[in-house]
């Protein structure tokens, strides 16, 4: 079951119009929301961050959050899994021709759940790796558009590399991942980019600075030369699926000799309670 325009059908009868500005353009916006227990979690963070990203690329939302909430628990109440993730997608809509202009058009809106399982905190210990690549992305990465063709660009580099991330740097300073927020640890400091235009703004990144706070680590938004990941005490990627992983090889260096680090034990644990928090 997902939901395609006021209605609830099934996926394989779900169908948008080859003249869909998404389609054409990929001229929209998404949000990926995690839920767990059956409870959506950081729904108004993550509907504020949908606000900003249609304010941004002038669509109209379509929908109260009410009306939001609303369909994300029809959705869950077909659903036998736990924990999921909600992909909601508005693009502009549908056009009489293919211009790059446009008039305001009824938002095509698209949501749907995918089962969500979090790594356990065994697997994740085992560590994961990364490689480095300049940021080639536009200006606009605090939009979390559905145009995301250098993302799909370095997520396949990533695989070919068997590296779970691609952490990207722009004139060397670190921005983020190519589909998470990227953080250095050094001497109880956690660095992190400082929001705007250059990365998007992650619910993650902040709900990981709140436990980084809570679990007594400094916090430090302010930009980090990519030279520095290679001597940080730990480094860790964060994202609404991928809660927050510890990197501990990056192009084929090991960080830390590869150990996991304690403050991403005590981050990671943090984290765990204010999901099941609520
Ligand atoms: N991506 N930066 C980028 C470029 C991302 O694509 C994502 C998440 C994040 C982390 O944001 P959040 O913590 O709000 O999930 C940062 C999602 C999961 C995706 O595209 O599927």
């Amino acid at each position: 079951m997902v939901f395609l325009n006021g209605e609830f059908i099934p996926k394989n009868q779900a169908s948008v119009s080859v003249m869909d500005r998404g389609f054409l353009f990929g001229d929209g916006v998404y949000e990926v929301i995690p839920v767990y227990s059956g409870q959506v979690f950081r729904l108004h963070e993550h509907l504020a961050r949908l606000q900003n990203s249609l304010d941004a690329i002038q669509i109209q939302n379509p929908y109260s959050i009410d009306k939001y909430q609303h369909i994300f628990n029809e959705l869950l109440s077909h659903s036998l899994d736990n924990n999921h993730s909600v992909y909601l997608q508005i693009t502009r809509g549908t056009d009489t021709t293919r211009k790059h202009k446009f008039d305001e058009l009824a938002p095509t809106v698209f949501i749907e759940l995918n089962p969500l399982t979090p790594k356990t905190k065994p697997e994740l210990e085992k560590g994961y790796c990364a490689i480095t690549q300049p940021d080639f992305r536009w200006q606009r990465c605090d939009i979390k558009a559905t145009s995301l063709l250098a993302n799909i660009m370095y997520a396949q580099q990533a695989k070919q590399h068997r590296a779970e991330e691609v952490i990207l740097h722009r004139d060397h300073i670190i921005t983020e991942g190519a589909t998470s927020n990227v953080f250095i640890i050094k001497n109880d400091t956690l660095f992190t980019h400082p929001t705007g235009q250059y990365i998007l703004s992650g619910i993650t990144r902040d709900l990981v600075i709140e436990s980084a706070h809570h679990c007594g680590l400094n916090i430090q938004e302010s930009i980090s030369n990519i030279d520095e990941i290679f001597s940080a005490d730990e480094v860790w990627i964060s994202s609404s699926t991928r809660e927050v992983m510890p990197i501990t090889t990056i192009d084929s260096k090991l960080i830390n000799n590869g150990k996991i680090g304690q403050h991403w034990s005590q981050v990671y644990d943090h984290y765990q309670s204010l999901k099941y928090a609520g």
